[in-house]
Parts: C-alpha cells; structure tokens; sequence
C-alpha cells in the first residue's frame, strides 16, 4: 500500500527549510525503495491569502489521508491584524485538534559540535538529552469557555479555562513512561498543583499511573522551578511530561540551551501512529528569503517522522548521520555559527546533508 505525506511548507522561512527537507526526504526514498507519495498543500497565512483560511478544507482533507506530514512554519506579522479565528496559528491548532495529535515529543538534545554555542557553559550542556512530551490537544489552548466578555461596569475581562480529564492525563501520561522505559527510565512530571486544581488532578493521575510501571523513576516538579532548574542543571532531567500551555514554554527554553531552536525537530502523534512532524521553531520573518534559515531542524524532523510513523530506525539514523557529518565538516548557518567554521545558506546546508544520504 502506497502511504501519503503531506507536506505544509507555510509561511515566511516555511518554503526555504521545507525545501532542504523535501530533497533529503526524495533522497531517503530512493535509497531505501519507499513507497511513498508526497502531496503538497497549504496551510496558515498562505492558506488564507489563497483560500480565505488558514487551514482550509481541502487541506484537511488531505491530511486525514495521509500518514505523516510535514509542515515548515506558519504565522507572521502579514496576518496578526486578522481576527484569532482566520490567524495562520488557528490553522495549525485545527490540524493538531482533528487529527487528534495528542502527544508532542520535543527531543532537546545538544550536538557535541554545537557544544560553544550555547548560552551555558559548556560543562552544563555537552551531552544533554532531553525529551519533553507536551500535551497537545487539550488544556487551557482549548478550554471552553474562552473569550474576551464586556462586565456590568462595562469594562472587558479575558478569560479561558484550564482543563484536563483523567482519560487525557493518562494518554500521555503513557506515551511519557513508555518512551521513558527506552531511555534512561527516569520521568519527570511538571505541574503548578499548589495553585491550580487541574494540575493537581494532573499530579494525582500521574503518581496513580506510575504503578504500572515501577521501572521508572517518577518525579514531579512546579514549573517555576522546573524552568529555573532547565537553566541551573538541565542534565537531572530525561523525560519530561507536561501540559499543552507548560510545554510550549519549557520546549523553547530547552531548546535554546542546545544552542539554537534551528536544531529541534518534533513529532505531534495520534494514537495510531500518525504524526505531524515539524521543527519547533516559528516562521522567522524578519529573514525571510535571506537564505539564513537553519533547515536543520526541518530536516530532522523528516528523521523523526521515519522513526515514528513509518518505524524505519534505520532511515532516521541515516539522516541523523548524515546532519552530524555536515556539522562535523564544520558548515554552519548563521544561527550556529562560531569561530573557524564556515558560513553556508540554508540551501548549502541542505544539499551538504542531501549528498551523505
Ligand atoms: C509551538 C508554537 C505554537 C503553539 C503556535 C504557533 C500556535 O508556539 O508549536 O510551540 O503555541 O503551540
Ligand atoms: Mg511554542
């Protein structure tokens, strides 16, 4: 049977590191016979400048039937003046919702090579791996009710709820210690359960699962501190689980102590082993079209999406090979860049690890 990708290159530097990704991902088909078919659509502030909105039907259409799918970036400056429910960011929201990509692995992991790159010393970085799994699909991004409402004294109040069941605390919790269980068996739950109720359910359910898996080492953390500690001595940590709101805040300082967010692929999965695959990064506009973007990341998300939704190690070590040679021959983006390497465009950087494959 013949298995569709769906690539979404969006918005802004969407194009140009989408670019790179596809000609590794052509590269791996060939080389390993894979029956796959690549499907191109669009998705955020293209779709809308096309379609009227930021994830339109055909679009979704096409990603119910296909196994994976790619995206680049979506949002910019272009559409922030639009109201929420036409904003490229709404789009991506609507995919991860209906697909029910609930699971999102964000792996952290510092390249030896990018080691002086980071913001940290050295000594606090080199050799850190570490895989945040967010909740996706629920949580206060989708609580209802949510809205901005007009008080009796006329003054407006924001508002959204912060939610979560103990089947969707569980779901994750799951995927946490399993992917925990092939690691280095030591899980880490973030919450704020001295002050929110939900996370409290959330710290409950967790302790409550642990005891299906006794092999794993459970701790739980709030998530100031877990921010402070990701700083302090981001090496304690393995896996760490955590709320949708919560891990999208962690992903971003984590992946900035790998040196730079150009380096952090992600996989979004449903429970079928569906998945959208995408670097954790945004659209980048102030470089757009500059052919300064690290497509590194796009590219290893190609990686995690044979990993995941085609279970091909082998495919997904090639690629990971393959980027660190390139980082090995000293080629770097600006965003990587360091004293005696060499300067080189996303598209350099792109054919460099296209040729390793
Ligand atoms: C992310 C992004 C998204 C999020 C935006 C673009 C809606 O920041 O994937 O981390 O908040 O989830
Ligand atoms: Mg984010």
């Amino acid at each position: 049977m013949t298995s569709a990708i769906l690539v979404l290159p969006g918005d802004n530097i969407g194009p140009e590191i989408i670019d790179e990704a596809v000609k590794v991902l052509r590269a791996v088909i060939v080389k390993f016979g894979l029956d796959v078919e690549i499907k191109f659509a669009d998705l955020g502030g293209a779709a809308f400048d096309k379609a009227g909105e930021p994830c339109p039907s055909d679009t979704m259409a096409l990603a119910h039937q296909s196994r994976a799918i790619l995206l680049g970036a979506v949002g910019g400056p272009k559409w922030d003046g639009l109201e929420r429910e036409l904003r490229p960011e709404q789009g991506l929201l609507k995919l991860r919702s209906q697909l029910g990509l609930f699971a999102n692995l964000r792996p952290a992991i510092m390249y030896p090579q990018l080691c002086t790159t980071s913001s940290l010393k050295p000594e606090i970085v080199s050799g850190l791996d570490i895989l945040i799994i967010r909740e996706l699909v629920g949580g206060i991004y989708f609580g209802e009710p949510r809205g901005i409402r007009v008080l009796e004294n006329g003054e407006r109040e924001g508002f959204n709820t912060y939610k979560y069941s103990e089947s969707e605390i569980r779901r994750i919790g799951r995927v946490a210690f399993e992917a925990a269980l092939i690691r280095g068996r030591r899980l880490c739950s973030i919450d704020k359960s001295n002050v929110l109720e939900a996370t409290a359910l959330w710290r409950e359910t967790i302790t409550e699962l642990a005891s299906e898996y006794p092999a794993v080492e459970l701790a739980h953390m709030y998530v100031d501190n877990a921010a402070m500690q990701l700083i302090k001595e981001p090496k304690q940590f393995d896996v760490v689980v955590t709320g949708n709101m919560f891990g999208d805040i962690l992903s971003d300082a984590a992946a900035m102590l790998t040196g730079s967010i150009g380096m952090l692929p992600s996989a979004s999965l449903d429970k079928n082993g569906r998945g959208l695959y995408e670097p954790c990064h945004g659209s980048a506009p102030d470089i757009v079209g500059t052919q300064k973007a690290n497509p590194l990341a796009t590219i290893l998300s190609v990686a995690m999406m044979m990993r995941y939704s085609f279970h091909r190690t082998d495919i997904a070590d090639t690629i990971e090979l393959a980027v660190n040679e390139v980082l090995d021959n000293g080629l770097r983006t600006p965003d990587i860049m360091s004293d005696s390497m060499t300067m080189v465009t996303t598209r350099e950087i792109g054919d460099a690890v296209t040729a390793r494959i």
